[in-house]
């Protein structure tokens, strides 16, 4: 007998098949027996039926418990109130295992026992969903980029450098030399760069943020496209063409996990090109009208995310922020030194940044100053300088955090439920 996955039923109508998988529910009803089977790509409905209460494939059912691993064989049905519309005329049971008290049942549990519990929360129908949107987002990240003709470059985790200051770093031990978890592949993207044009970068990235918030991780994964010869404008627009790609992809792709997780999808259906842009300076005096307390010269925080996605229900880009409170390696504008030709992607509905990026500063005194402002050790960045000292170019670039953007597509207010394993501040277990 032919061992189909549920996703793929669909073809097999009036077939003989073999299932593998957990028993997911179970019940009753008269003649008939009633067993909701998940193998990981879907739920399918099996039924038996007999006029006695002690036949065999009922003993089998009577025995199985929640999460039991069995492989069932029926023939497949078009079953309209069936999950799925197809139900399988149950044959055989074959017990693998049978689970003892398995402890996520159907009532509510508090999110510190689901947490502890993550190895088998997976299973659960929510979570399965906001797990495969991530697994499709990630797909069209790689889709788009490729399709561009930007080359993958895998950029190294241990570092002996800083990219995003020197706060959030997490030091380890290099043999007999310091080294940290890489907060950004994006140094190392501009080497790439300028010997490959195009380029992006996709893994784990590593923040010792102290902040328990609903936006962070410890390890997140940020995708980190690299352009040589693009302005603050170009990748401006190339993170838009890559929100719009990623939007487009899960409504196309994954509208049943959306369903389930009851996200509506017009937030997302009405997000179209160009995005608002806004200057930091000319922002600031509306974010303070609706009642920020954002001084001049601070960087935004979650009131003023919030407030944002109340003045707009689509994404913006913020940009030109004050040049003290970004980044080293920040552009200035032409004209006000000041200000940094960095731009920030706020989504809506309160999801918060989902990109952040710029032009990067491309004359050597200039970056050789920064570093010395920012209390950098030179020798750490000998070869980055070097970028600047053999046919230097303008060239921007920008990281989107692949959790914040499944938060956002998911309708999901806790990054935490966006990676299978997440690590947070108080949480490396399981
Ligand atoms: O704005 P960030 O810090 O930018 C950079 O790291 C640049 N070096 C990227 C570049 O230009 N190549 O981070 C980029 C994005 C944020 O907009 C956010 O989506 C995500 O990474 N991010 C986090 N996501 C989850 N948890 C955290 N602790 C995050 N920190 C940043
Ligand atoms: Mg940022």
């Amino acid at each position: 007998m032919r061992w189909v996955y549920i996703e793929d039923i669909v073809g097999h109508s009036g077939r003989e098949v073999e299932v593998r998988g957990w028993i997911y529910n179970k019940r009753s009803s008269g003649k008939v027996r009633f067993l909701l089977v998940r193998d990981g790509t879907g739920l399918l409905q099996g039924t038996m039926y007999s006029t006695e209460k002690d036949a065999p494939l009922f003993l089998t059912f009577d025995a199985l418990t929640q999460e039991s691993s069995v492989i069932v064989r029926g023939k497949v049905r078009e079953e309209k109130r069936a999950p799925g519309g197809y139900e399988l005329e149950i044959s055989d049971i074959e017990i693998v295992q049978i689970a003892r008290d398995y402890p996520i049942t159907p009532k509510e549990h508090s999110t510190p026992f689901l947490m502890d519990h993550r190895h088998l929360w997976l299973r659960s129908q929510k979570q399965h969903a906001v797990l495969r949107v991530r697994a499709e987002v990630v797909k069209a990240i790689r889709d788009f980029f490729d399709g561009r003709g930007f080359r993958l470059m895998d950029t190294p985790i241990l570092t002996p450098s800083a990219c995003e200051g020197t706060t959030t770093l997490f030091e380890t031990e290099y043999f007999d030399q310091k080294a940290y978890l890489s907060q950004s592949g994006q140094l190392y993207n501009e080497a790439t760069a300028m010997a490959f044009g195009k380029v992006y970068c996709f893994g784990p990235t590593f923040r010792a943020e102290r902040s328990k918030t609903r936006k962070h991780l410890i390890e997140f994964w940020m995708v980190e496209p690299e352009v040589a010869f693009a302005t603050l404008e170009d990748v401006t627009e190339l993170g838009e063409d890559l929100v719009l790609s990623i939007i487009e992809r899960v409504l196309g792709k994954r509208r049943a996990e959306l369903e389930t997780l009851e996200r509506d999808p017009k937030p997302l259906e009405r997000v179209q090109k160009p995005f608002p842009r806004l200057k930091y300076e000319e922002i600031l005096p509306r974010l303070q009208e609706k009642g920020s307390t954002v001084k001049s010269g601070d960087d935004f925080g979650a009131p003023e995310e919030a407030i944002l996605s109340e003045l707009y229900d689509v994404p913006v880009c913020v940009s030109h922020f004050p040049a003290a409170i970004k980044a080293f390696y920040m552009q200035p504008a032409p004209g006000r030194p000041d200000l940094a030709l960095g731009v920030d992607f706020i989504a809506s509905e309160g999801y918060g940044e989902i990109i952040g990026g710029g032009q990067r500063i491309h004359d050597l005194a200039l970056l050789e100053q920064r570093i010395q402002e920012h209390k950098l050790p030179r020798e750490a960045y000998e070869w980055y300088l070097d970028l600047r000292k053999y046919g230097s170019v303008p060239h921007s670039g920008f990281g989107l955090g692949v959790e914040r953007t499944v938060s956002w597509m998911c309708g999901i207010k806790h990054i935490r439920e966006t990676i299978p394993f997440p690590r947070l501040l108080y949480r490396i277990y399981p």
